[in-house]
């Protein structure tokens, strides 16, 4: 077969739950991205190759055709929109949720609410299907900080264990969305690798059966 099938997938959490599905799928990464600096991993297959991006970055890759397939949060997809992209199968791996998170015991906030998140899409939609006006402030990442030092009221994050809140003297307020990876496929791909894409994804969706 001389076409190729191009993966997506981002380090940590994702990588090591995609990991034994795709052993299933028949599919064996040749290097480890815990330890390798390589970007494209080949695997056991010679036409499916695994790319190692950040986990924001996955739909940009599937969406644009860098990458056929890809495994990305539903917090992520939400995020990005989906343009472009078929959301085919739940993986039902990295499950936790979407929420909102404040100080515990907060007293309510007077005037406008002030959210920190790397989720900026999704509190606004949010809190616009609410009809509340809000002051959404955007940061990277440790946003259980920023109710801690006065930079916002409240935090739109995902949690699992909810550990990472109590460690900060915050408690989860609002659920937002159950979030698990998905896989998603690029659109040109599903039409033009039919039959690979496929078939991929029927081994992936007999993987995914299998671990319940
Ligand atoms: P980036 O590196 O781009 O900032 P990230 O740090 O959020 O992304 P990961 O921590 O690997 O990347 O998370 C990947 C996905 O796993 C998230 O998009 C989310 O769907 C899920 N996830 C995040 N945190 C948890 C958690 N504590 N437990 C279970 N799943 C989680
Ligand atoms: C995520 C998230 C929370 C934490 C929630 O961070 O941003 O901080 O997990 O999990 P918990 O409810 O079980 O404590 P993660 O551990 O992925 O760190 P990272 O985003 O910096 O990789």
């Amino acid at each position: 077969m001389s076409e190729t099938l191009t993966i997506a997938l981002s380090k940590g959490r994702i990588f090591k739950e995609t990991v034994p599905l795709l052993a299933q799928a028949g599919i064996t990464p040749l290097d480890d991205p815990e330890t390798s600096r390589k970007l494209i991993l080949d695997t056991n297959l010679e036409h499916v190759k695994l790319v190692i991006i950040r986990a924001t970055d996955v739909p940009t890759y599937v969406q644009y055709g860098a990458a056929d397939i890809g495994v990305a949060g539903k917090d992520v997809l939400m995020e990005h929109g989906g343009e472009g992209l078929y959301e085919p199968l739940d993986l039902n791996i990295a499950c936790c949720r979407l929420m909102v998170a404040g100080p515990v015991n907060a007293v309510p906030v007077k005037g406008r609410l002030r959210v920190a998140t790397k989720y900026v899409n999704s509190a606004r939609h949010y809190y616009a299907r609410q009809g509340k006006q809000v002051e959404v402030i955007k940061l990277y990442g440790s946003m259980e900080l920023a109710p801690l030092v006065g930079l916002a009221d409240c935090i739109v994050d995902v949690v699992d264990t909810g550990n990472t809140l109590k460690a900060n003297n915050l408690e989860p307020q609002e659920h937002i969305a159950d979030i698990s990876s998905r896989l998603v496929v690029n659109k040109a791909s599903m039409k033009m690798k039919h039959a690979m894409v496929k078939d991929f994804i029927a081994q992936m969706e007999r993987a995914v059966a299998n671990k319940q």
